[in-house]
């Protein structure tokens, strides 16, 4: 196994690894490289879902309560285990997230401990389209212009939980109309990633987002700034998948995309996520 950057912004690929066969130094290497590069990419898996759950317990404790919802319905026989997919069999949805645009977002970032990490395999693709693209928020941080940086230090964002990452009003929730009274968690800008330390930016996502405290117009102005300061291409990775990749994000220290694809084109990918909790012994 060889460990190689795939870009200057984030993301790391494992070349030559077999996820079911990975001796514990080999998974030490991988784990440490995560941890530095944000992203790991390995090719070539071909993972059952018990095998891709056993991989995702090797970095923390696997999350299946807060994905029962969606679980439930969009899930597999692996608790764990749910489906992102565009798919409708027989005029049933097969997964989440359809075939759209996902925007700019950090997974369960209106939750008080949001995920540690967050994972992806690639079954089914479509010819085009679909990538998915990293930005490293410990990168975007170390970047910023100190006048920026002292204009958000000691602050916090209200992380609204309405919508989720196509945009959409989330089942439950009304339309958000006054940004100060959403329901969510708040998180400072600045959080240091629980394993390493290391300082980061933490947006979670741009919609109703609020800065705790400030007027509107200020905290509108200061998250776009912000925003577009972080969205700096140098900032940024965007992954070409191929069926047999497997993706894992520190949900800590980035935040993703996806481009929209053909509806009529059929993606399928197995996703699961660990809650954030020390990577447990070998
Ligand atoms: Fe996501």
């Amino acid at each position: 196994m060889e460990l190689r950057p795939v870009s200057d912004a984030l993301g790391v690929e494992a070349v030559g690894a077999d996820l079911n066969a990975l001796a514990p130094d080999e998974f030490d290497a991988m784990y440490d490289a995560w941890l530095d590069n944000h992203v790991l990419l390995v090719r070539g898996q071909e993972l059952t879902d018990p095998q891709l759950v056993r991989f995702t317990q090797r970095f923390g404790e696997l999350d299946d309560e807060v994905m029962i919802a969606n679980a439930l319905e969009w899930g597999t026989q692996e608790p764990g285990v749910l489906v992102v997919s565009n798919v409708v069999e027989d005029g049933v949805e097969i997964g989440i997230l359809g075939s759209g645009e996902a925007i700019w977002h950090t997974d369960m970032n209106f939750l008080e401990k949001p995920t540690k990490a967050s994972f992806l395999l690639a079954l089914e693709l479509p010819p085009t389209g679909g990538d998915t693209g990293f930005v490293n928020m410990e990168l975007a941080l170390k970047t910023m212009p100190s006048e920026l940086r002292e204009k958000i230090e000691g602050h916090s964002i209200k992380h609204d939980a309405s919508t989720d990452s196509s945009g959409y009003v989330k089942e439950g929730f009304e339309p958000v109309t006054d940004v100060t009274k959403t329901e969510g968690a708040i998180h400072s800008f600045i959080r240091p990633n629980t394993e390493t330390g290391r300082e980061t930016l933490y947006l979670g996502r741009r919609r109703n987002a609020y800065v705790v405290d400030a007027p509107i117009a200020e905290s509108e102005a200061l998250l776009d700034e912000v925003w577009k300061h972080t969205l700096r291409p140098e900032h940024i990775w965007y992954h070409q998948w191929q069926v047999g990749d497997l993706i894992v994000w520190d949900n800590r220290s980035t935040m993703h995309r996806r481009d929209p694809f053909d509806p009529n084109a059929r993606r399928i990918m197995h996703r699961t996520q660990v809650n954030d909790t020390p990577r447990p012994a070998a």
